[in-house]
């Protein structure tokens, strides 16, 4: 029987698949139309509202660590641009962060967000702009110590204009990285959202020569007409 992060049976919830169609209502733009089309029609937003996530993305990083396994029990995460909380509802139980799998090590999970985010058991919360100055030193000193996960799926809202999207999506997923080698234990994981394509090469280039290996991965859950990926940098050299 399957549950979701809130611990309800989530089995054979939903299964029905309808398309719902969005009318053109006055003082709505023909793309907000579209975007409340595809929300509605979206099979993972489905997913989450029937699991009890609090998003979609909560299956980007469950696809993704299925793959390369960092969220293991014991482990110390620090996840970047949380809100609304989908990706620390699955490190949650992964990690063991609620002491729920006895013999098992206990994880710590610590969510940063320029937004405030309901609380979630088992994880420490800050709102907090990880741009400002000082912000990684705030950080670290609630941090208190190393990590073993530093992921990121921060992202700023659309400018519309693509060029200038992606320099900043890449800034953020710089300054993500800065954080990661100053906080990572040897061996330690960096995850991080990167649109693909223009300054992604020089943070490649980067995260290169600091960590063993550098892939990157489009997990099924992130729209295919989006240049979004992920890169998944294992074994920190420290
Ligand atoms: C795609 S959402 C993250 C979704 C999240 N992973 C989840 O599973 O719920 C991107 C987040 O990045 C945050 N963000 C963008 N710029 C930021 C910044 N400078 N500092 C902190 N958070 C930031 C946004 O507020 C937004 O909540």
């Amino acid at each position: 029987m399957n549950k979701g992060p809130d611990g309800k049976n989530t089995s054979g919830r939903g299964q029905r698949d309808l398309t719902v169609r969005v009318k053109s209502a006055r003082g709505r733009t023909a793309s907000s139309t579209r975007w409340l089309q595809r929300q509605l029609n979206d099979p993972y937003v489905k997913r989450a509202q029937n699991e009890g996530y609090r998003g979609r993305a909560a299956f980007k990083i469950m696809e993704v660590d299925d793959k390369f396994r960092f969220l293991v029990p014991g482990a110390r995460v620090v996840d970047l641009g949380c809100a609304p909380g989908g990706w620390i509802q699955v490190a949650v139980p992964r990690i063991n962060a609620l002491e729920e799998k006895k013999g098992k090590a206990v994880g710590t999970i610590l969510g940063i967000d320029l937004q405030e985010v309901e609380p979630i058991p088992g994880a420490t919360i800050h709102q907090l702009d990880f741009m400002d100055e000082g912000a990684d030193e705030q950080v670290k000193e609630w941090l208190g110590g190393s990590a073993d996960v530093v992921m990121s799926d921060m992202a700023a809202s659309s400018s519309g204009h693509k060029q200038t999207d992606h320099l900043r999506i890449i800034s953020l997923c710089e300054a993500a990285a800065y954080l990661a080698f100053d906080v990572l234990e040897e061996g330690g994981t960096f995850v991080s959202k990167v649109l693909a394509g223009g300054a992604e090469g020089e943070l490649q280039k980067l995260l290169k020569q600091r960590f063993a290996k550098v892939a990157n991965v489009k997990p099924p859950s992130s729209r295919a007409d989006s240049s979004e990926k992920f890169v998944v940098a294992s074994g920190f050299r420290g």
